[in-house]
């Protein structure tokens, strides 16, 4: 089985909310070397400092992991091992900027498999979305259900999927691509493009009203981010994840409504909540299987959605109240 330990790991979107948890999650394994690669487009430095302290020789390259030759240059001075790619333009951008994040998402997939192709490392490890498939055809989502994207976004993240199976299947790469539903915990974004639940946090903190879209009974599948990481990483030790998509799922599924009434009981604060028109592209239902993941990486969230919110909402009160 191959081990992360001893080996030279690149990170892209590193610097970001899933990629500064995998970093730390992949520094307890004692890599050789452990190299992000980062625009800082919605990434911080600042997400990176703890695992900066437990593994100083980390290096961040403020680079563009759409470009071919600069991902090449830094392969090569790194003699990079495996990669880890999960750096993206996020869906709200697509709302407004749809064809560059689309160009964006798609050279990001293609520029890895090309370097993979001609040897410049010797895996990959690829982050597809939930939001490949659009609302639920069907409950449990498993990966055969089809992909009906809703957004430019989704579509990007859908067509990179393919760009990935297909060098796989043409030129026998060794990658995987593992598929997280709604991901949730400390570091995500919550300024431009916030999620949902950043978002419900900073309102009810500041004591204003708080907004969902549409009537709130849309569902998602919330994963813990750690679990995400965690599984990133086993997908890379278990070699026969190679050629598969593998959905990282808890099979529960929360209505926004729900969500934001325990975000507010763990707050303990009462704010109005007003309901807008529901927003472009959002998908209606989401609840995914982890069968597949359960047989080929052992995939368990070990993190109840409530204790991973309980830790988000205390670790963004004390970021929020430092500011
Ligand atoms: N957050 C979720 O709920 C979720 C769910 C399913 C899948 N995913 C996938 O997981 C991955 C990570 O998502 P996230 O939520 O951590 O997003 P994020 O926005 O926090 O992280 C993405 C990172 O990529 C960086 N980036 C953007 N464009 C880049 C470029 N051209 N070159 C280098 N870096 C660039 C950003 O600065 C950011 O740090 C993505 O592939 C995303 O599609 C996320």
């Amino acid at each position: 089985m191959p081990e992360i330990t001893g080996k030279r790991v690149l990170v892209t979107g590193g610097a970001g909310f899933i990629g500064s948890h995998l970093v730390d999650r992949i520094v307890k394994e004692l890599p050789a070397s452990l190299v992000v690669v980062d625009n800082l487009f919605l990434g911080k430095e600042k997400n990176l400092e703890e695992a900066r302290i437990a593994f100083p020789a980390l290096k961040l390259y403020r680079a563009d992991a759409s470009d071919y030759e600069s991902m090449g240059e830094i392969l090569q001075r790194e003699r990079v091992d495996v990669v880890f790619n999960l750096a993206v333009i996020p869906l709200p951008t697509s709302l407004e900027r749809p064809r560059w994040t689309v160009d964006v998402n798609v050279a990001i997939a293609t520029a890895v498999c090309e370097l993979l192709r001609e040897g410049r490392y010797e895996t990959l490890i690829h982050f597809s979305s939930s939001e490949a498939y659009g609302s639920a055809q069907y409950v449990p989502m498993d990966e055969s259900h089809p992909l009906l994207p809703s957004t430019p976004y989704a579509a990007s993240k859908a067509a990179g999927d393919q760009v990935v199976l297909s060098y796989r299947h043409t030129f026998g790469l060794d990658a995987a691509i593992v598929r997280p539903f709604n991901n949730f915990g400390p570091r995500q974004n919550e300024g431009a493009y916030a999620g949902v639940i950043p978002i419900v946090i900073r309102r009810a903190l500041q004591r204003e009203p708080v907004i969902i879209y549409g009537d709130g009974e849309q569902t998602r599948d919330f994963v813990f981010v750690r679990t995400t990481a965690d599984a990133a990483l086993r997908a890379y030790q278990q070699p026969e994840t190679r050629g598969h998509v593998i959905n990282l799922a808890t099979g529960q599924e929360l209505s926004i409504n729900r969500l934001v009434r325990a975000i507010l009981e763990i707050l303990g604060i009462e704010v109005p909540v007003i309901h807008e028109a529901p927003r472009l592209g959002d998908v209606r239902r989401h609840c995914g299987s982890a069968e597949l993941a359960r047989k080929l990486i052992g995939f368990e969230p070990e993190t109840a959605v409530s204790d991973g919110l309980a830790e988000t909402v205390s670790w963004y009160r004390q970021q929020l109240e430092v500011k």
